[in-house]
């Protein structure tokens, strides 16, 4: 999967832009607020219809416009296809080849990314909150229909939700409407929960051979949490009827896949409590270059690699380690404010796109 060519309209502070010509590995150079990370952000969005940086995606729109458009050339093994997003006071409309998009699971993931950047490095810090974000976004990728098992549970859970708040106004208990919904939580808890499982065991095929390579001798997991560790639909209804009172009290669903996360363990500890803030970033990295083994070994595909800002991080040492572990197979979209940080090796092979030049 190749990106060639990405039109900017009224898109953060370009107003009307054209990159073009990108090759398979590209460094995008300039000062800091010039626009590198807006490319990136142009570019996860063409992915996943949705912005790293921002929930509230009018605030992407260019402070003179009342609208932003984006329009993404790339091909994969057959013809040219182009992706275009648009959001303005109706909303966000995708389309494909110029044909519009009804849902936007339909638009999403025609082609994969895989982002590093300094705020993703914080994973292991997070809020479980956001960590369950990241692997659903991933999981995602990989299997469209995971989109839909996840909205239907989270409908189920916002029901729930809403029914017991209601109970607790007015103690009018319908019990046989919570054994349904129920039911139907652990129905489609169960698929959610094994499609993490199987994802964070693929990514433990890989992590640790990563890690050693920043850090000799050390080891590195992933433990996964979950309240459907049981993964049995009888014992899951059964426990689910145990906590009812205390739902009930409380007036929310207290058990359940929305509650899942994950930790890091590293060398037996958890490293959220344990490791230094820079092994906690060596261990994202690793996370992050197993994920693009997965993408390629388990599912054939070649995700497109953001980095964004990333080398200013790290000493030259681990960056250099990044750069031969990079695999040439993936399109790769690099941004630096300075040359300086990236291997020579690199730039030589690399498209440079320098902004400060532009302006
Ligand atoms: N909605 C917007 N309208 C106009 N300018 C914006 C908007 N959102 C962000 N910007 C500006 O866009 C610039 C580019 O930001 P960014 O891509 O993060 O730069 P870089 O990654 O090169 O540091 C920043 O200077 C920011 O102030
Ligand atoms: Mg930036």
């Amino acid at each position: 999967m190749n990106i060639t060519k990405i039109e900017l309209l009224n898109f953060r502070n370009y107003n009307k832009k054209i990159f073009d010509n990108f090759s398979n590995l590209n460094i995008i150079i300039g000062k800091n607020g010039i626009g590198k990370t807006s490319i990136i952000e142009a570019i996860y969005l063409g992915s996943l219809a949705k912005s790293f940086k921002t929930n509230n995606e009018y605030s992407i729109i260019n402070n003179n416009s009342d609208f932003f458009k984006i329009k993404i050339y790339y091909f994969d093994y057959g013809p040219k296809k182009n992706l275009e997003i648009l959001l303005d006071k109706n909303g966000k409309k995708t389309k494909i080849n110029s044909k519009i998009q009804k849902r936007l699971s339909d638009f999403i993931s025609q082609y994969r990314i895989i982002l590093l950047s300094p705020d993703e490095l914080k994973l292991v810090k997070s809020s479980p909150n956001t960590r369950r974000n990241y692997l659903n976004i991933q999981i995602s990728q990989l299997h469209r229909e995971y989109i839909y098992y996840l909205n239907n549970y989270n409908n189920l859970i916002k029901n729930k939700n809403d029914y017991l708040k209601k109970l607790m106004l007015n103690s009018n208990l319908d019990s046989r409407y919570l054994d349904i919904i129920d039911e139907k939580i652990v129905e489609e808890g169960i698929k959610i929960y094994n499609y993490r499982k199987k994802y964070i065991e693929l990514i433990n095929k890989y992590i640790n051979i990563f890690f050693n390579k920043f850090s000799e001798k050390s080891t590195l997991f992933i433990k996964y949490i979950s309240d459907f560790e049981i993964n049995d639909i009888n014992k899951l209804t059964k426990e689910l009827k145990k906590i009812r009172n205390k739902e009930i009290n409380v007036g929310m669903t207290s058990f359940g896949v929305h509650r899942d996360d994950y930790e890091f363990i590293h060398n037996g500890n958890n490293s959220k409590e344990f490791s230094s803030q820079g092994i906690q970033k060596l261990i994202i990295l690793s996370m992050k270059l197993s994920e693009v083994e997965i993408f390629k070994n388990e599912y054939n595909i070649s995700p497109i690699l953001l980095l964004d800002d990333l080398f200013s991080e790290l000493d030259e040492k681990n960056r250099n380690k990044i750069f031969k572990s990079l695999n040439k197979n993936n399109q790769i979209f690099i941004t630096t404010t300075d040359l300086k940080n990236i291997n020579k090796k690199l730039i030589e092979k690399a498209k440079i796109f320098n902004l400060d030049e532009r302006v």
